[in-house]
């Protein structure tokens, strides 16, 4: 079996925050990381999500083309997934000509089955803007909550769909005019009514969906399912391939998850082996295909996007399992770059290196419910899990193997009943961290990646090897116990490899371990053996420096924190 990852697609306008970061592309590439370290077949794909009217108005206030926008933008996206280190196996744009050509196939797929209807509608039209507004640029009171600045396409605070005639008092998001008028256009809609009943059946099967994607889910097709308007009156998106259409394209968010296909078909054009697309997206695929996306975004992708899908006849694989997660915020309120509150991607790896934020985030993931960044858990992150009981237990091990052994691992005798204990218990300890991992479980799993540390420095502990070393002491029992120790650390490397991808390579460079000497420990007790009598071990150096009281107050002062915080519940605007 082969494994597919998707996270949802970044858009190309909007500077991304830390919140953004952890709901989706980050976890993928843990996941993906970690499938890889184990020797699976992995394909993760991504790309930006560039269509739609946020692009087309941002590129006017600039004065620039959309596609000159877009260039510009999708160069700072992969300046930013090498920046934190995410490893895609592709990372394309929605605007690429194969996602135009299969946009434009599954349309009409669509309508030969008989799941494209054309509707006469009434749209706002901005008179002051002099256009169509889009809607999500319509903002006005939800009708489901009361939350008075809900947009036009979903209301963030219920996370109920809209349209935008639903809201009370609209008005325009551009220019804030209410001197809107209701004009007559001509749109395609797809009939989601239709497509109730398989729906409903494939969600129904869904047994391993996480509690909150499932649930999700279900509201919607209880509510009923709307049929849904999949053109725009805009310039910058995929054509529409029907006459009457010459002005207007398909709606992003009809395109956009299609580009999760047709970035393969990019990954697999270019693919030196030739391999074919379809091996991972044919309906019948031997594939495990697993989505990331935050919590907004997840009825488009179990809702609108599987019955796009079915409706064009189920040509392509649908997800097995939906990592759905719910959003950080910022001491309690939500990350705002007007209001110079929290950190944003580009400023943050200017602070600190990716491997801490890589783990601290994901030690914070927010799995079951919201939750919060905070200065003082990040540091708690690094200076607790990383720096003192990993890092710092690399440098003393090393240290030690140093000045008694010359850097050499030693000769050593049989495991006495200390090694055999530690032994099972880090095999209990790694099955835990690897049952995590598999399971999605992120936050867990950073739990049980630092129980493997804490064993390794209570063995240390209570082996005293630097008592050991002394004149008179049992240096063959320090001897077992470093060598012991240096493969420990080698299996914390490989372990933690998903989370902190820099650090584990300067582990492997330093103790000059081999490609085949990093396999993901399936037995403890052989992988406590890999490195032998005769190795030369260099310490790595520093691996993690640790936050000072001082600095954290910094960084609160230079970023916010509780005193100015937005109260939204939970709110934060995706635009
Ligand atoms: N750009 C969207 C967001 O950031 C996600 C698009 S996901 C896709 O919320 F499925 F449409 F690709
Ligand atoms: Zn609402």
């Amino acid at each position: 079996m082969k494994y597919l990852i998707t996270s949802a697609l970044p858009y190309v306008n909007g500077t991304k925050h830390l919140g953004n970061l952890v709901g989706s592309l980050l976890p993928a590439d843990v996941y993906a990381r970690y499938l890889r370290a184990k020797g699976e077949d992995v394909l993760y794909i991504c790309a930006t999500d560039e269509h739609g009217s946020p692009t087309e108005i941002a590129a006017k206030q600039e004065g620039i083309t959309p596609e000159a926008l877009c260039e510009r933008q999708y160069k700072i996206q992969l300046e930013m997934n090498k920046n934190y280190n995410l490893k895609f196996d592709y990372f394309g744009r929605s605007s690429s000509e194969n996602n135009t050509k299969l946009v434009q196939h599954i349309a009409e797929e669509l309508e030969k089955n008989g799941f494209i209807e054309e509707k006469v509608i009434k749209q706002f039209y901005s008179i002051d803007d002099q256009m169509f507004l889009a809607d999500r640029f319509i903002i006005g009171t939800c009708p489901h909550c009361g939350n008075t600045s809900a947009r036009g396409d979903q209301c963030e605070i219920c996370t109920q769909v809209l349209d935008p005639t639903d809201l009370i008092n609209p008005r325009s998001a551009i220019s804030g005019s209410s001197n809107l008028e209701l004009r007559e256009t001509k749109h395609l809609f797809l009939a989601q009514s239709k497509l109730a009943g398989e729906l409903e059946a494939w969600i129904n099967k869904q047994f391993e969906w996480p509690k909150l994607v499932k649930s999700i889910a279900l509201k919607w097709l209880k509510e009923g399912l709307q049929d849904r308007c999949i053109t725009r009156d805009l310039s910058w998106g995929v054509p529409v391939n029907k006459p009457g259409y010459e002005n207007k394209v398909f709606y992003v968010w009809f395109d956009a998850p299609i580009a999760y296909i047709s970035a393969t078909k990019d990954w697999a054009d270019e693919d030196p082996e030739h391999r074919d697309f379809m091996d991972w997206w044919g309906a019948k695929a031997d594939v495990r295909y697993t989505q990331f996306m935050g919590k907004d975004n997840i009825p488009f992708h179990t809702i609108s996007f599987p019955a796009t899908i079915i409706g064009a006849g189920n040509e392509f694989k649908q997800p097995d399992y939906i990592k759905g997660v719910n959003w950080l915020n910022y001491y309690g309120g939500k990350f705002s770059t007007s209001a110079h509150r929290g950190v944003f991607m580009n400023q943050a790896i200017e602070l600190f290196d990716a491997d801490y934020w890589r783990y601290a985030l994901m030690s914070m993931i927010p799995e079951k419910d919201d939750s919060n960044f905070t200065w003082e858990d990040f540091a708690k992150a690094v200076n607790g899990d990383l720096a003192d009981s990993y890092g710092n237990l690399v440098q003393r091990v090393c240290v030690m193997l140093k000045k008694n052994f010359e850097g050499v691992l030693p000769e050593v005798g049989a495991n006495g009943v200390i090694e055999e204990k530690l032994i099972a218990d880090l095999t209990e300890a790694v099955g835990d961290y690897d049952k995590n991992m598999k399971e999605l479980e992120f936050r867990k799993a950073t739990q049980s990646l630092h129980n493997v540390f804490m064993l390794a420095n209570a063995y240390i502990a209570e082996k005293e090897p630097w008592k050991k070393v002394k004149e008179g002491g049992d240096r063959v029992d320090a001897a077992l116990t470093l060598k012991t120790a240096v493969n420990i650390i080698l299996m914390c490397a490989v372990l933690s490899s998903p989370f902190i991808p820099a650090t584990s390579e300067k582990v492997f460079e330093a103790f000059g371990v081999q490609e085949n000497e990093r396999a993901w420990p399936v037995d403890v007790r052989a992988a406590l053996d890999v490195l032998g009598a005769g190795r030369v071990i260099d310490a790595p150096g520093i691996l993690f420096a640790k936050i000072m009281p001082e600095r954290i107050e910094e960084l609160k002062a230079q970023f916010g924190d509780e005193t100015n915080a937005i109260k939204q519940k939970g709110k934060e605007l995706h635009i």
